[in-house]
């Protein structure tokens, strides 16, 4: 997953450089600059010293001395005062050089913690907010995985918009596992004993006024294959044959359908080159359920196409699960964003999509 949400203290990680939010002096302070000086021992004071200093939005870099990770980027943060100082401008500032720098330098895998969010007081939510979009834009154009390393939950905030919506629709939902087959078989007793005259649970046919709250996956109903040309009418044919096809061969005709790149689509999915070329040349390849999703996510598939998707990797959507349930609020809101909808289920600490 080129860009990755992680719990973790940035200190630990075995990365080719972690970033330090660091003071202009670069001679060291509390926070995450604090934790990286010691863990990395005595030589990086004695080299920061020889750097003469970093301006707020820059980046300069050291080795990383004792610490797991093979180098270190400072950068400064703004000091958040309200917001019409051009904080923003330097913090994005922060990542993009920081970024730039690990690039120059050849690293493949970086860490950063979120800066500005603690002594220097940048809205927490607005810090990451930032922090997402700048590393995402970098991971789709370059081939590098970037760690955001959250300390402490609560340093880990989502706008209060969307975490109101999303536990909404989540208690809107949810039915615990045992639940969820009372749940359908009562659906199902209902229908059978008040068959509605466009319902039927078989057969997917849903009543016209309302979608139902819970559709089982398995009656979803078969998405209608695009048109093999704009404005061609879905032959039967094609329908049939795309029954059979694999998950493998729905993605890569999806792709081919939706005059999409390869690396467009497996970028959008946050999923490495490594783990899509697997996938294109093994039409039977399994992935992950996380992985599946990301592409579904990647293909702006609707939901039912998503069900439909899924099941050709084996995976079925469920009301008993939160992950489903967040993917089915997005899809559903038609935001395909999937760093934001990775934000969403590392706050309700479910698996992130993309390659596992
Ligand atoms: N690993 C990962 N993240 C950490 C760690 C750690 N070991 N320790 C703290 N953090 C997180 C904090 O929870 C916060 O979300 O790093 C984020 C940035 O907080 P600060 O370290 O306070 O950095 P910042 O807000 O940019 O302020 C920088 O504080 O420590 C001084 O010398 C530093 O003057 C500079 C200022």
């Amino acid at each position: 997953m080129p860009l990755q949400i992680v719990r973790n203290d940035i200190t630990t990680m075995e990365v080719d450089a972690i970033v330090n939010a660091a003071k202009r002096s670069l001679l060291g302070g509390g926070g995450v600059d604090g934790a990286i000086h010691r863990a990395a021992g005595p030589e990086l004071l004695e080299e920061c010293r020889t750097l003469g200093g970093c301006e707020t939005g820059q980046a300069k870099l050291t080795k990383g001395y004792r610490l797991p990770a093979k180098y270190i980027i400072h950068t400064v943060g703004p000091v958040y005062q309200d917001g019409q100082q051009g904080e923003e401008k330097l913090l994005r500032s922060c990542y993009r050089n920081s970024l730039a720098l690990a690039a120059k330098e050849g690293f493949e895998t970086v860490a950063f913690p979120l800066i500005s969010a603690g002594a220097y007081g940048y809205p927490r939510d607005q810090a990451l907010q930032i922090a997402v979009g700048e590393i995402s834009w970098f991971v789709l154009n370059h081939d590098m995985t970037v760690y955001l390393v959250v300390y402490d939950r609560q340093s880990f905030q989502l706008s209060k918009q969307l975490l109101d919506d999303v536990t909404e629709f989540i208690e809107e939902r949810y039915v615990r596992e045992e639940d969820a087959s009372v749940s359908a078989s009562r659906l199902a007793r209902e229908t059978r004993e008040a068959p509605h005259p466009c319902y039927s649970i078989r057969h997917g046919v849903f009543p016209k006024k309302k979608k139902p709250s819970f559709v089982p996956p398995d009656s979803a109903p078969l998405a209608a294959p695009a048109p093999t040309s704009v404005g061609a009418v879905p032959n039967l044919d094609a329908m049939l044959k795309q029954l059979d096809e694999s998950f493998s061969q729905s993605l890569l005709r999806q792709i081919d359908e939706k005059g999409m790149t390869d690396a467009q689509c497996y970028k959008r999915a946050n999923v490495d080159r490594k783990l899509f070329s697997k996938i294109r040349s093994n039409p039977q390849y399994k992935p992950s359920k996380p992985t599946a999703v990301a592409f579904a996510v990647a293909l702006e598939l609707n939901w039912a196409e998503t069900n439909d998707f899924l099941r050709k990797a084996g995976y079925a959507m469920s009301h008993s699960s939160k992950f489903d349930i967040i993917i089915e609020y997005f899809i559903q809101s038609g935001n395909y964003n999937i760093f934001e909808i990775n934000e969403t289920l590392f706050a309700f600490d479910q698996s992130l999509l993309g390659s596992h």
